[in-house]
């Protein structure tokens, strides 16, 4: 183990495999697999897990067994099971099933705003400021992404400004956390950096999404722990996409993250192991192996 200066040690992963990672999977996942992977994942040492999405199921059939798959998943103390939630509706549903942590997810751009929520930049905040502020009124903490912050398929490079506009409209709701997504994988370390400055109230409550389709999202990890951000978004296995745009394809996956953190001797409470025969087991279910590379390294060695 090397440290290098300027890190912290310890970091938090936001686990989104369940609901980045599944979301895009053509082939319905059974209710049953999902509830394992979940209970695996936190066997493994994660803390995080955003579960599901209480979005409409025609717009994500992979997700329409939400509110099943939170009858099958044993809650225990101590872990997180966020959720994703667009609007009031979807709200309701989590409050019916004992949701204590939201999350809720603008976009940085017109044309996926459109495709994503049927809805303008501007009019998206009014369909999350009575969800923000109906779920802080019922005890539940919510967290908000913003998407596309580096590149958007369809306008281009987004600029730094228009990310900035959008995130802070989101933390002045309410929010106590702003995960900066690189939806489609386009952004490098520098931008990153750029973005992460750029935000007026510093690094405390910003978390960084990277999807890995340019093979950037560890590089661009790496320089937003540089710039103090502390909590980490990954998928185990790298599984993952958004069904609406088209170019994004998996998450940093969590294994990854792992090696290149402990590898740093910075703390992350997850046994690789463990997190890595789950992949493997994941993989084997979805029909083909993971790609990742810490999984499929060490897993011939399982
Ligand atoms: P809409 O069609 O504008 O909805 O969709 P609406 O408000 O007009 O309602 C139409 C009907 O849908 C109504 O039913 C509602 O009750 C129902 P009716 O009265 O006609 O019978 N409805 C719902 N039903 C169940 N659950 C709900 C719900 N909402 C409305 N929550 C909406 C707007 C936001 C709902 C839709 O666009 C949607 O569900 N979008 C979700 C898309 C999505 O999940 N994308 C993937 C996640 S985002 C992502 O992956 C990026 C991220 O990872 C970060 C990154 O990588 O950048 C987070
Ligand atoms: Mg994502």
């Amino acid at each position: 183990m090397h440290r290098l200066p300027g890190l912290p040690d310890q970091v938090t992963i936001y686990e989104v495999g369940p609901r980045d990672g599944l979301q895009n999977e053509a082939a319905i996942v059974p209710v049953d697999v999902k509830a394992e992977f979940v209970e695996r994942l936190v066997d493994a040492g994660l803390t995080t897990i955003e579960t599901t999405s209480f979005v409409h199921p025609t717009w994500v059939p992979q997700l329409a067994d939400a509110a099943e798959l939170l009858t099958r998943v044993e809650r225990r103390p101590g872990i997180r099971y966020p959720v994703l939630v667009p609007n009031e509706r979807g709200l309701d549903r989590a409050l019916e099933h004992g949701v204590t942590e939201i999350a809720i997810f603008a976009s940085a751009t017109e044309t996926f705003a459109q495709r994503n929520l049927n809805r303008t930049v501007d009019s998206q905040f009014a369909m999350f400021a009575p969800v923000v502020s109906r779920a802080l009124a019922s005890g539940v903490r919510v967290r908000a992404y913003v998407s596309m912050c580096f590149g958007d398929p369809w306008e281009g490079p987004v600029p730094v400004e228009r990310v900035v506009e959008v995130g802070t409209r989101l933390l002045d709701l309410g929010c106590f956390e702003l995960s900066l997504g690189d939806t489609i994988g386009v952004g490098t370390p520098g931008h990153a950096r750029a973005l992460i400055e750029a935000f007026p109230g510093g690094p405390s409550s910003l978390a960084v999404h990277f999807h890995d389709t340019y093979g950037q999202a560890l590089a661009n990890t790496l320089e937003a722990l540089r710039c103090g951000v502390t909590v980490v978004d990954a998928a185990a296995g790298g599984i993952g996409g958004c069904p609406y745009a088209e170019s994004a394809t998996g998450n940093l996956a969590t294994e990854d993250l792992v090696w290149m953190l402990h590898g740093l001797g910075i703390e992350t409470g997850v046994d690789l192991e463990s997190l890595v025969a789950t992949s493997a087991w994941l993989a084997r279910r979805l029909g083909r192996p993971s790609p990742s590379a810490v999984v499929r390294a060490l897993s011939k060695e399982l």
